[in-house]
């Protein structure tokens, strides 16, 4: 089935593995299927994604990820949900332990692209490194990694399995060799998916003209919908323009979700920013991307330090700065605070906006402070401002990760070219799609 227009996937993402049976689908009232499938959040060991070059070059390490079967007979697979990527990889080297992996020799419906394929020739234009031709004359595609390390293998065709629906000859890499990681034991993932622009990617093969999630503030659980829906008891969503280039800048990735950021407020506080800190520059460093694969927000340097000076200012009453400037959480948040331990609740805090045009996504109360496990200072716990600082990882754009899009409806709108924003509780939300825990685990 192929007509994504009537397809609506949903898929629940949770802490806790479980997963839900054929039973579980349904039909909303203009009769498209909904199937579920498994998704949750987990952590990643550390250097164990690959990233585009232009991309982040540090790991997070909580990530959203789906279950899904690939080949024939299937395998089950669990990739990460990264609309900052294009190709969606697996990987398929057999002899690595500690990570999932594809089996390619295992499946009858795979087959590896060739150099002479229009697929390895035309289509892998937008791919950060070209594709090349190995000596088997197969084409062979390459994903660095944060470290500045590569992942490498061949591009593939195989069978995707979404929820009950087939998509034939979607396009993957097939990695073997790459990372390897020593502490990649409790990683449960097998790839990921891409889901930016780019022609390769998995949401322009299936030809989704739409996708959307919610990801649960409490939880973790939330919906992924994949599908032209309408869903008319959802509030109005506020949408905000796709920034596109019309020629190619070295910094400016021209397939990821750009937006416009035109301003950041503490409460209701706008800071003094001139507008060009938002917007990018002659290189095209500077684009504001909306990415489920980051954890946390990275802003450029001007606006950060801006931010950080207003954020201290208005919660200088309520926070004590840990006052420690080689404390920097994941290398890019230098905004710390003492909490004491015995607290029951964080400290009230003002919210942090970030206003694109049309739209804004508030941020406010716990979603603002990450307690850094294992860090005691005395009698205190140790919180990081959940804004970093792009400069101090050298990434040369603000980046908008899912950690700040809990509770919030979005929906990335490929044919009218925009993002759809509306606050919403998701546990609600998955009661309203009928999606509940499942019964079976
Ligand atoms: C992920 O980060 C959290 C918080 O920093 C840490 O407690 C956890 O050990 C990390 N997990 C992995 C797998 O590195
Ligand atoms: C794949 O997952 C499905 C549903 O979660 C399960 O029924 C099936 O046994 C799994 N297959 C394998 C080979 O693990
Ligand atoms: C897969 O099969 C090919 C051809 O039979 C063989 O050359 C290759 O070593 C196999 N790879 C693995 C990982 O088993
Ligand atoms: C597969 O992984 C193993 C172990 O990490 C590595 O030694 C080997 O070179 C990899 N295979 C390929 C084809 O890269
Ligand atoms: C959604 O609803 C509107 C108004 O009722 C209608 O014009 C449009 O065709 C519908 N779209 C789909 C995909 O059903
Ligand atoms: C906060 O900023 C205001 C206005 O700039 C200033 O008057 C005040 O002293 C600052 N407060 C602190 C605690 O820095
Ligand atoms: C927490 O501990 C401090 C000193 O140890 C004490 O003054 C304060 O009352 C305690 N607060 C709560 C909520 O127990």
């Amino acid at each position: 089935m192929k007509d994504a227009c009537t397809f609506i996937l949903m898929l629940l993402i949770q802490t806790q593995l479980f997963f839900c049976s054929a039973e579980t689908s349904m039909y909303t009232k203009d009769s498209a299927a909904m199937l579920v499938l498994p998704l949750k959040t987990q952590e990643i060991s550390t250097g164990s994604l690959p990233r585009a070059p232009n991309k982040l070059p540090f790991t997070h390490n909580v990530t959203l990820t789906v279950s899904l079967a690939v080949g024939t007979p299937s395998q089950n697979v669990t990739m990460v949900l990264d609309t900052g990527s294009e190709l969606s990889w697996l990987q398929c080297n057999t002899t690595r332990s500690g990570q999932p992996v594809f089996f390619p020799n295992r499946s009858s419906s795979y087959s590896p692209v060739t150099c002479s394929s229009p697929t390895c020739t035309t289509r892998t234009q937008d791919l950060s490194i070209p594709a090349s031709c190995d000596s088997r004359n197969l084409c062979h595609a390459v994903l660095s990694y944060a470290d500045a390390s590569s992942s490498e293998g061949n591009l593939a065709l195989d069978n995707f399995n979404v929820g009950g629906s087939n998509f034939p000859d979607t396009i993957f890499g097939c990695m073997d060799s790459g990372y390897s990681s020593n502490s990649d034991e409790d990683s449960k993932t097998t790839g990921l998916m891409g889901m930016n622009r780019g022609s390769l990617s998995f949401v322009s093969q299936m030809g989704f003209k739409k996708f959307s999630y919610c990801i649960s503030g409490s939880d973790f659980s939330g919906v992924l919908l994949l599908g032209d829906a309408n869903f008319t008891w959802l509030i109005p969503l506020n949408y905000t323009p796709l920034v596109q280039i019309s020629t190619p800048l070295p910094y400016f990735d021209r397939v990821a979700y750009t937006v416009q950021l035109e301003g950041i407020k503490v409460s209701d506080k706008l800071l003094q920013l001139p507008k060009s800190v938002f917007e990018p520059d002659h290189t095209g460093a500077g684009q504001t991307m909306v990415d489920s694969g980051t954890q946390f927000t990275f802003l450029l340097g001007p606006a950060y330090t801006a931010l950080r000076a207003e954020f201290v200012n208005q919660t200088s009453a309520v926070l004590r700065v840990l006052e420690e400037p080689e404390f920097v959480f994941q290398g890019a948040m230098d905004l710390c605070f003492r909490v004491p331990m015995n607290r029951t609740n964080i400290p009230e805090v003002p919210s942090v906006s970030l206003v694109l045009r049309g739209a804004e996504i508030v941020v406010s109360g716990e979603r603002l402070l990450y307690r850094v496990p294992g860090q005691v200072r005395g009698s205190d716990e140790v919180y990081c401002f959940t804004f970093g600082n792009s400069d101090l990882l050298a990434i040369e754009a603000f980046v908008i990760g899912h950690h700040h899009q809990q509770n919030v409806w979005v929906e990335f709108d490929l044919e009218k070219s925009r993002i759809g924003f509306a606050r919403l509780q998701c546990d609600l939300a998955r009661q309203r799609f009928g999606v509940y825990r499942s019964h079976n685990f």
